[in-house]
């Protein structure tokens, strides 16, 4: 365990996640957190992250000088580096002369931290004080216009710091640099990897549910099938999955569960097939938001019936049915504070506001993850490709796709364009380049065709491609031509009621990524 002290920068997360790739497990913690308790975590290393501050500032978060006498190997990075010069005895000093932004740090002697890179750097920097004198027996390693001492280390007390941010892309060698510190410097050892995660995370699991019984629904998403397949490794025969099929799934996703899931994982499947009563509910809606509103209760009371049956069918058992699947991931806990999960269902929002009476402690196998390691875990566990790199799908599906009343024959038309759309951009081997990819179909609107001899007056659909990194805010997605020319060929030709194809080229924001 390497735990990143937060200074509140922007950067903490992007640190444990450099640390994690490195083959390390990682976690942030923020910087308030008392010496006490950061020995009690038994860390194998220190990483003080950046911050927005100057060291100098009224109410500038100081680094505890007790930190540096447990002898723990601790690594500075900008206000990090600045606040372990100061604590140490060093001069931090305001130059004037800021660096924000790409910057050449020259390497004056390598020592054991910079041993491996180039000895100039193109680095990332953004600071305005700067450390003009190292701590007694620290060497200086490296220096920039604007900083005299940018890089020094003590490697007998296993202490080390760079000005500039190693854990941007920007930043040349950032990840080596990281690296050394942490095998060179604290004695890490690379061995955070998918198949002892999974070994981890299995004991884990046996320990908290002992011989309860678990119920877990299912999404067709690539988190709930991991959370899954995780629990399913440990606990196997003590588990059900409800999947709730609400009928606006695109084309062969239901499969994907029912069929695909349960061969990879042979999890006791409970298939609760409510198209019929989502359709009838939403009958003649239109509005967006009453749709999502129809579509959540819907889904609430399906999954409780479903909860209700587990729970009835293991009635006579001591332990009966305790625990619930969920797959809240790594960032989502430090967002909310990084405090201990709530115990019951009434936190879960996917799943959310289920009766009293049916009450469950969580169990959130994927709560120390990042996304990228939850796909890792996946492909660890053997789950079929097109689940685990399945791009996000909102949760009302189809529902809110189709601008307009939901119909069965208007879900078969989406259903089909999507279907092309998906295909072709897989073909093009553009899959893991586009965030997300939804194909809209304007139902109330019609315009003027011609097909064959005839005139047409059908609908159109709407490509809607998007870069992202997190949802939050969205590029259009600059697809090739040719692969639009063949999405809008093949859905004309193919997909009846349907002669036109438009692209929406409008980032988020102002548009959101779905229509509706
Ligand atoms: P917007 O359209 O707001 O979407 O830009 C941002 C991201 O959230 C997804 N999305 C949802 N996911 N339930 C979900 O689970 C929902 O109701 C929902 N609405 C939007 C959307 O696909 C995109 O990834």
């Amino acid at each position: 365990l390497v735990l990143v002290i937060d200074f509140g920068a922007q950067y903490a997360q992007l640190i444990a996640r450099r640390v994690r790739e490195a083959k390390v497990y990682s976690e942030v913690v923020p910087h308030t957190a008392s010496v006490a308790d950061i020995v009690a975590r038994k860390p194998k290393a220190i990483i003080l992250s950046g911050g927005p501050q100057s060291v100098y500032a009224p109410g500038a978060p100081q680094v505890d000088a007790d930190l540096f006498t447990t002898g723990l190997p601790t690594f500075g990075i900008c206000y990090g580096f600045q606040a372990m010069a100061r604590a140490l005895g060093g001069d931090v000093a305001r130059t004037g002369l800021s660096e924000f932004g790409r910057t050449e740090a020259q390497i004056a002697e390598p020592g054991t931290l910079l041993a491996k890179v180039p000895p100039e750097l193109r680095v990332w920097m953004s600071h305005g004080d700067s450390v003009s004198a190292a701590p007694a027996g620290f060497t200086a390693l490296a220096g920039s216009a604007g900083a005299p001492i940018a890089a020094f280390e003590d490697t007998g007390r296993g202490l080390a710091g760079v000005q500039w941010h190693p854990e941007v892309q920007h930043s040349q060698a950032g990840q080596l640099v990281l690296e050394t510190f942490l095998y060179d410097i604290a004695g890490c050892r690379p061995d955070w990897t998918p198949a002892n995660i999974v070994e981890d995370s299995v004991e884990a699991i046996r320990a908290q549910v002992g011989d309860g019984r678990v119920i877990c629904g299912l999404s067709g998403g690539v988190d709930s099938a991991v959370a899954a397949a995780l629990v399913q490794k440990a606990v196997g025969d003590q588990l059900t999955c409800v999947f709730v099929d609400h009928g606006l799934l695109r084309k062969g996703e239901a499969e994907q569960v029912e069929r695909d899931f349960v061969a990879a994982t042979g999890v006791d499947l409970l298939v609760v097939d409510a198209a019929e009563t989502f359709l009838a509910a939403l009958d003649g809606v239109t509005d967006p938001e009453t749709k999502r509103k129809i579509i959540g209760r819907e889904f609430i009371r399906s999954f409780e019936g479903a909860a209700r049956q587990v729970v009835g069918a293991h009635a006579d058992e001591e332990a009966g049915v305790e625990f619930l699947v969920q797959g809240t991931l790594y960032p989502d806990v430090v967002e909310s504070g990084g405090g201990e999960g709530a115990a019951n269902i009434k936190s879960h929002h996917n799943v959310g506001g289920l009766p009293d009476d049916l009450q469950f402690a969580l169990v959130e196998p994927l709560r120390a993850l990042f996304k990228d390691e939850v796909r890792a875990v996946g492909e660890q566990l053997g789950l079929p490709a097109e689940i685990v790199w399945r791009q996000p799908f909102p949760g009302p599906g189809l529902g809110i796709r189709i601008i307009g009343a939901v119909t069965r024959e208007r879900l078969e038309i989406l259903r089909d364009a999507d279907a092309i759309a998906r295909t072709e951009l897989t073909a093009a081997g553009l899959d893991r380049d586009i965030w997300q990819f939804p194909v809209v179909l304007l139902a109330d609107v019609r315009s003027v065709g011609v097909q064959g001899d005839g005139r047409t007056y059908g609908h159109p659909i709407v490509l809607r491609p998007v870069t992202s990194d997190d949802a939050m805010t969205a590029d259009w997605g600059r697809l090739p031509y040719d692969l639009l020319e063949k999405v809008s060929t093949r859905i004309t030709n193919e997909v009846r009621a349907v002669n036109r194809v438009v692209v929406d080229i409008t980032s988020k924001p102002p548009g959101t990524i779905e229509w509706e």
